[in-house]
This record gives structure tokens, sequence and C-alpha cells, in this order.
């Protein structure tokens, strides 16, 4: 049997395709067995009597009565909370407080919804036992992406070759966010977008799809559902999520605005194949999906509802065999790689940078800073005072470039991050008595750790809400810089760089 590698279940990108696929095929050989509770020959002895901690900081039906329900059939307890409403979260309690107190009452597992981005990876860093992300903010929701995959095996044979449109409001939906990063590992695969323009998919997950291993999957835009609906297989429909508006009568004209035109009736399928798909709630004020769908053949969203127990008890088995049976994949830190310098050779100490060396007997030199940035790097290092400075200068190799000086100081190795991070193509010169004694370029580690902040406003990591998360980001590209928030997942590069003060 394909073994499952993974710790936690936090996000749709650390699941390979052999994993998706071998979780979507014993969750449908469990539903063959029926929805009853498991035969005792198929109980695994080290579940019984384990503790499941079910918390749910944000409202859930589906979601979290699943996973409660999975974990009784295996034999397991449960605990937690379904909404923070009576719960010391109201007090302010922090976050990893409240997750601690349930690893403190034995839980083996942790099933965490919350609305900050990123809450579920925090707990998985903290904790030593597995969590899963039930659905953390606008981000993803990995585990209604496989049960949504699992629904369309069922029902179409296989995912390869799946033409598929994504309907409604995809810019909070974080169950399209996962179905879309799911949809990226297999092949062959069309995506149509239809959503209102202020709601549409964010951009970066667009082309990390487009850019996604199989260079045969495609996706682009609709205006309408009408325009797509017989080319493809399958309609998902999501909910406009209207606790992601602003409060109030601003927030609530915007979402007056966008409700209209997405509803599915019978009439619209009237002689069309394609599967109905939702994550459900769907709304009752706006039946995007209207009831008269409901007996329709198209409208799968009751079995794939019904699904999601299946695959969750799978994941629970496999995250608490795995562990128990010491196979623990994905480390839980890695350890940022701390090689700093790219040293190049020095060709003739004296005559390194010679125009500026008779300023400078001892420091440090920074060269090939691109044209225009040497103002943000003595920004970023607030070392504006004691410096050499010459702009928009001609370089053999760059065109234009800056440089900069500055007498008796040698940065500091965070210093020195902060240098690549704004101009990742800089050469550093250390100059003793006249002469270059090292010169390099700056290599950021794979995992950065402080210095930039978050741009997504939603992230657990952000000051306003005071959880004090350490700040981490990967390293995915230096030039041109990519970074991805460790907790969140947000992509970002130069343009989207804040930094810590
Ligand atoms: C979805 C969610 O919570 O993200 N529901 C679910 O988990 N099945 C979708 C929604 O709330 O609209």
């Amino acid at each position: 049997m394909h073994v499952f590698m993974l710790k936690d279940v936090i996000t749709v990108r650390d699941i390979s395709r052999e994993d998706i696929e071998s979780v979507i095929r014993e969750a449908l050989e469990r539903k063959k067995a029926g929805p009853q509770r498991l035969k005792p020959e198929l109980l695994k002895p080290e579940l019984q009597g384990k503790l499941l901690a079910s918390l749910f900081f944000e409202e859930s039906t589906r979601t979290r009565q699943s996973h409660e329900r999975a974990a009784r059939n295996l034999g397991m307890d449960v605990c937690g909370f379904a909404g923070i409403e009576g719960t010391s979260v109201k007090k302010g309690e922090p976050f990893i407080d409240t997750v601690r107190m349930f690893r403190n009452y034995a839980a083996s597992l942790f099933v965490i919804r919350h609305p900050k981005e990123g809450a579920p990876r925090y707990a998985a860093d903290v904790l030593d036992v597995p969590v899963i992300n039930a659905g953390d903010g606008c981000n993803s929701h990995p585990t209604q992406a496989l049960l949504d995959l699992m629904t369309m095996t069922e029902k179409l044979g296989k995912i390869d070759g799946i033409k598929i449109a994504l309907v409604g409001d995809l810019k909070n939906g974080r169950t399209t966010h996962s179905l879309l990063q799911a949809l990226a590992s297999f092949k062959n695969i069309s995506v149509c977008l239809i959503a209102p323009e202020s709601l549409c998919m964010p951009s970066h997950a667009v082309e990390e799809f487009a850019s996604s291993a199989s260079s045969e999957n495609i996706i682009t835009l609709a205006g309408s559902l009408q325009e797509v609906l017989d080319k493809v297989d399958v309609v998902y429909v999501t909910r406009i999520q209207r606790e992601r508006f602003p409060e109030g009568i601003e927030g609530e004209i915007e979402y007056q605005k966008v409700t209209k035109g997405y509803n599915i009736t019978r009439s619209i399928l009237e002689g069309r194949k394609a599967g109905i798909m939702h994550p459900l709630p769907r709304n009752k004020h706006v039946l995007e999906i209207h009831f008269d769908v409901d007996q329709l053949p198209n409208a799968w969203y009751i079995q794939q509802a019904e699904n999601g127990l299946y695959i969750r008890e799978v994941l629970l088995r496999r995250l608490l065999s795995g562990s128990s049976s010491g196979i623990v994949g994905q480390a839980k830190t890695e350890n940022g790689n701390l090689r700093l310098w790219q040293d190049i050779p020095i060709k003739d100490g004296q005559k390194q940078g010679e125009h500026f060396l008779y300023r400078l007997d001892n420091g440090t030199l920074i060269d090939h800073i691109e044209a225009g940035y040497g103002h943000v790097v003595l920004h970023v290092l607030g070392l504006q005072e004691q410096m050499i400075y010459a702009r928009d200068i001609r370089s053999s190799r760059f065109g234009r470039k800056d440089v900069l000086g500055f007498p008796e100081k040698e940065l500091t190795e965070n210093e020195l991050r902060l240098l690549a991070l704004v101009t990742p193509r800089a050469t550093v010169n250390i100059i003793r008595d006249r002469r270059v004694i090292r010169k390099g370029k700056i290599v950021l580690p794979s995992i950065i750790e402080g210095l930039v902040v978050c741009p997504n406003a939603r992230c657990i990591t952000q000051d306003d809400n005071y959880e004090r998360v350490p700040r981490k980001f990967a390293v995915e590209s230096q030039e041109p810089l990519k970074l991805r928030c460790h907790y969140c997942e947000t992509p970002f590069g130069r343009e989207g760089l804040k930094f810590a003060s």
C-alpha cells in the first residue's frame, strides 16, 4: 500500500497526487461498506479511546460533524467546541493557549477551523500530534478538496481530463482555492472561472495553476455560466461569503450587488449533463442552487457532502496510524539553510572598487545595487549616516547601478539578508586597509524568520491579532525574489515587501 507520509493535513500543496488518489480509493471502499459503525475487525486497536480535539473557532455543520462522526466510528473520543461563544477566547485567550490546553487533556489529533489564515499551521508547528486544517479564513480547506475529488472520481471514473467551471465567490471561497491546487496535480484539466469582478480568483492562484506540472492544464475566464454549461463536466458552485465582507451598510450594499445572477435552476439544466457540486451550505436567501435542482440527476452536492465522512475517516486513521508506527514525514520546522555568502574571487584587492577605496580604508562596500535602490537599502538598514553613496553610475555588467560604502562597519547577518531581499544581485566587499579581503553575493536561506511582514491582512501573524506568532517565510526564489508566508501561504515578491519594525 502507498505510505501516507504527512504528519498534518494543512494544505493541498503538501499532498501528492499519489496520496490524493490513495485516500480517495480507500474512502470509496469504505463507502461501499456503508455508513454504520465500522465492523469490529476493521477497527484499529491503536485508535480506540484516542481523543480528537475538534476546535471550531468559526461556524460549521458538515466539516465538524463529519470529522467527529468519523472519529466516533473509529472508536475515538471527541472533545472541543463549536464556535467561540461560551469559550475563553471571548476573554482574550491567545489561540495557542487554547490549543495547548487540549493537548494537556491528551488529545492525539486536532481538527482546527479558524478565521485567521495560517492558524492551523501555527498549531501544527507547536504540537507534537497531527493537525487537520478544517478551513482557515479565505485561504484553504484541504479535506474539502479531497472529498470534492472523491465525488468527481465516483461520478466520472477519473479526474484527469475533467472540465470544470468554478462559480461564485472565488476570492473568499477557500474550498475553490484548495480544489484548484489539487486539480493542478492532474492532467488535461480545464478550469473555467466565473465570478463577479470583485470576487475573482486571486491572481497568484491562477498563475500557480497555469504553471502547474501538466502543461495541458488550462484555465480561462467566462462571463456567464450559460456560455460554458454545455462544455463542462462539473459546475462547482459556491456561496457568496457574506461574513468576509465588511460589516455595516457599505458591506451590505457591496454584497447585494454581487449576489445577483448566480442562480442555478432546473430550467437552466434542462437536458444538460453537467454535475452540480457545492461545498454547502447554500444560502436560502440567495439560492445559488434552487431547490428544484435537488431531484435532478445533476445534483451531486448531496452525495458530495456524504463523502466527507469517508474521506475524514481515512485521514484520521492514516494520520494516527502513521505517527504511532513512527512514520512521521514532514520536518516540523525546517532549519534554514545557513550559508550566507557566495564568495566571488578577488582579482586584485586594491583594484576592486578603486574609485571608492580611497575614501574607505576599512568597512563595507556594497556594489551592483540596482539603480534607484540605494536609498531603499539605506532606509531599510537605518544607516543613513556614515555612508558614501554613488547614485546611478555606469556598470559594465548591469548598465546602471548604485553603490554604497559604510566606513568602519561590517553588516550583521540580518542586515545582509535585508540587503539581499531589497537588491538580490548586490555584491558585498569587506575592506581592510584599502584592500578587498572578502567579496561575495548574499544567499538567502530557504526560510527567513522575522525581517519582513506578511502582506496578507488576514494572516494570523499580523500584529493586530496580538497572537505574537513568529514570522516565517519560505524563500522560493531569490532572483526574482519570491517569498511565501509559512502560515497563510501568501506568495509575494519584492513589490510586496514590508519590513518588520
Ligand atoms: C465551506 C466552508 O466553510 O469553507 N463549507 C464547508 O466546509 N463545507 C463553504 C461555505 O461556507 O460556503
